[in-house]
């Protein structure tokens, strides 16, 4: 039996993680699968724990309000401890560039487990952005053992790391596996989400919407006031648009989000959704302004153009094959490129192109049968 400990902390890893959790669960007679689940994140990791199904080994339950990086990383290190040294797991998985996803991988260093990066090899080259995640992955990335890369760009980056080329497997973007699991789940006959009946009240047809999410340490202050600003005045500006915002739980989004943003008539600010939910707006939606890693990444496969509120990528696919455009978190940027989407059609049809640069929802099969041809 080949021990497999796969950890993660937060909403994206879980999604990103989920369908590699039920796959090496498809193969009971090869590996044993225990989960670990720092909770770094609470309520929205369950979310996707509960709609993924997937009942934690080990929940270390590590969240704390307003949290600061230097207490959730040691805590990690040290509550990992007793659960390596008991399972003594051949292979621990890890997922991104998250507190959780560096701080697991040196455990598992310390442990002498085979540390596997899932989503290995993005890079913006800049450390203070996105902060502290650039870090966080370039760490992990030397830790690493086994590095399975979204993107033959991310394979690349590593190879200029001189990373071994043979401990690097391209694989696919496990978010195409986990956005292909959602999106049956959902059109299987007997599934009801209450979320989505509720957003159907919410939505008002005859707008335009545009699905709004934003948590990025290095917009906090100034930045998320920017945005604030430009969302107030598109909404107030283009009357046939409805601006919906699921807004992040972290404190210093929800601050300067709920003080600015909560009385204008078509700007409806909301908890964050379930995953389903929340694929069935970017569906309803007619684009998406955005800070997040892995809606860059879904978007391009549902053809929904995505204007991303930083100054770097890691993920330059999307920006090459047109679906994606930064705008920082210049208010007047942000203001113009979402009028331009509104007013210009040649424009919106350009970005609004399906393409698949991140995968085709095979990505966990092929991490599998790696593992399993790789042994102990
Ligand atoms: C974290 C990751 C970021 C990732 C993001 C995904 C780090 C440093 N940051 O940022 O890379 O893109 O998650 O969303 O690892 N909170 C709740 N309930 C929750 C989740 C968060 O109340 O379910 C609040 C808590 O007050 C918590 C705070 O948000 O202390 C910040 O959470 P944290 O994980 O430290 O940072 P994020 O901004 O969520
Ligand atoms: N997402 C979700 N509910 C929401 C907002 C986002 O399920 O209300 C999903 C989204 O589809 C994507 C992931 O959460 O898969 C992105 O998470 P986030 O933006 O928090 O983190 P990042 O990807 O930037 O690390």
């Amino acid at each position: 039996m080949i021990k497999n400990l796969i950890v993660f902390g937060t909403r994206p890893e879980a999604i990103k993680m989920a369908p590699l959790v039920k796959e090496f669960q498809k193969h009971s007679e090869v590996f044993e699968t225990r989960v670990c689940i720092t909770a770094q994140h609470r309520e929205m990791l369950d979310q996707v724990l509960s709609f993924f199904e997937i009942t934690p080994d080990y929940d270390l339950d590590l969240m704390k309000p307003n949290q600061n990086l230097y207490g959730l990383t040691a805590d990690i290190i040290t509550e990992l401890k007793p659960i390596l040294e008991e399972f003594r797991p051949d292979y621990v998985y890890v997922h991104g560039d998250t507190t959780t996803t560096m701080s697991s991988s040196l455990a598992a260093f310390y442990s002498g487990a085979k540390v596997c990066h899932v989503e290995a090899g993005l890079r913006t080259f800049n450390m203070t952005s996105p902060f502290p995640e650039e870090m966080n992955r370039c760490v992990t990335g030397v830790i690493s053992n086994i590095h399975f890369s979204p993107t033959e760009t991310a394979k690349q980056n590593l190879i200029d790391e001189n990373k071994n080329k043979d401990s690097i497997l391209v694989t696919g973007n496990t978010v195409i596996d986990a956005l292909q699991f959602s999106i049956n789940k959902v059109n299987a006959n007997n599934f009801v989400d209450e979320e989505i009946e509720q957003l159907k009240d919410i939505i008002r047809k005859e707008k335009r919407l545009i699905l709004v999410t934003g948590h990025r340490r290095e917009n906090h202050g100034e930045g998320f006031i920017n945005i604030c600003e430009a969302l107030k005045e598109i909404a107030t500006s283009n009357l046939d648009t409805q601006i919906v915002y699921p807004v992040h739980l972290n404190p210093n989004v929800q601050k300067p989000v709920y003080e600015l943003l909560n009385e204008i008539d078509n700007i409806q600010l909301i908890p964050p959704l379930s995953y389903p939910a929340f694929v069935w707006l970017m569906n309803q939606s007619y684009l998406i302004i955005t800070d997040s890693g892995g809606v860059q990444e879904e978007a391009p496969s549902i053809g929904k153009p995505v204007l991303v509120m930083r100054d770097t990528t890691e993920r330059p696919e999307a920006v090459n094959s047109g679906t994606v455009i930064l705008v920082g978190t210049d208010k007047d940027k942000i203001i113009l490129e979402t009028k331009r989407l509104l007013d210009d059609k040649d424009s919106y049809e350009n970005m609004s192109k399906l393409h698949n640069p991140y995968g085709d929802g095979k990505a966990c099969q092929r991490i599998v049968r790696y593992i399993s041809k790789n042994g102990k």
